[in-house]
């Protein structure tokens, strides 16, 4: 077998059909491009009808398949009939990535119930109950794989980030969960929690000279990650190079955790 045969066996997506929340976004459409260049066909949702239309074409153009779903993740109503709408249309769902996320930045004391609820309800709420629905299928079909993204506030914290943090604490919390539960079904589970990604999310932040500064002391490679730096992890997981992986959480965040970048000291070279 030549090296490019032995790497598509690992990691090749051919014929697996992959839900996608957040699809629009900035990370999201990166890792939908990512898969669909690995093979798998997309099951593109958001609430963005008009990002989902332009990366559905997008796909297509490299000869991909894509379907788009209007989603509001926030609505159980909305993932009801979604999920059995895209089930129809592709017939299995093998990989559920969790991506549609959302944070507003405000004090402890300043967080009002309204931006609680639909941070819970976005990043926390609609990640459950999704993942419920769409495991209902996989349990059916004895097969499946679930990515939840995470975040570097999963355990590291910024300021004004109470709310977001304590969702993103409980995706991992839930990610074991699915992945102790529903083992026996064959369906795994696992988190990717990326680093400071420039996004439209984030953009505000590194346009502000002394948050970039701030971030990048704490970066050991010292500037945010691309959402294209993603994709090669995604497609690990997301593929049977990962078969005896579940449970666990990935941080992909440029030296982040590890204790970012050092001041300067005495050196050799
Ligand atoms: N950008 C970063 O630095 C970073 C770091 C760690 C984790 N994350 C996580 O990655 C994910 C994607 O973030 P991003 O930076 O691409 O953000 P983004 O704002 O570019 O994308 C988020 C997407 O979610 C969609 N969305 C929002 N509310 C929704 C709803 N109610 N129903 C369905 N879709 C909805 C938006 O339309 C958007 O397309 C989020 O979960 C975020 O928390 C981002």
């Amino acid at each position: 077998m030549t090296i490019a045969e032995n790497l598509e066996k690992l990691f090749s997506l051919e014929g697996k059909e992959i839900m996608l929340t957040g699809a629009a976004g900035g990370i999201g459409s990166a890792l939908a491009r990512g898969l669909a260049g690995a093979g798998g066909n997309m099951i593109l949702c958001d609430i963005d009808e008009g990002g989902l239309h332009s990366l559905k074409l997008e796909i297509e153009a490299m000869g991909r398949t894509a379907n788009v779903y209007l989603m509001d993740i926030s609505d159980l109503g909305s993932i009801r009939e979604c999920v059995s709408k895209a089930v129809n249309d592709r017939k299995r769902i093998d990989v559920l990535i969790n991506c549609a996320g959302i944070n507003k930045r405000e004090g402890f004391l300043d967080v009002e119930e309204h931006t609680y609820d639909r941070i819970m309800d976005i990043n926390l709420k609609g990640l459950f109950f999704l993942s419920q629905e769409v495991a209902r299928h996989m349990m059916q079909q004895k097969s499946g794989n679930i990515i939840n993204i995470a975040s570097h506030n999963s355990v590291g914290m910024l300021g004004g980030c109470s709310v977001y943090g304590a969702s993103k604490s409980a995706v991992t919390a839930l990610t074991r969960s699915m992945a102790v539960e529903w083992a026996q079904y064959g369906i795994r589970a696992n988190a990717l929690a990326p680093g400071h990604i420039l996004t439209p999310l984030t953009q505000v932040t590194w346009d502000h000279p002394q948050r970039s500064a701030y971030l990048e002391e704490r970066i050991a490679m010292r500037r945010p990650g691309l959402p294209e730096e993603l994709v090669g992890i995604t497609v690990m997981l997301a593929s049977d190079a990962s078969s005896y992986m579940s449970g666990m959480m990935i941080h992909v965040d440029g030296g982040c955790l590890a204790g970012g970048s050092p001041w300067p000291y005495d050196t050799k070279y």
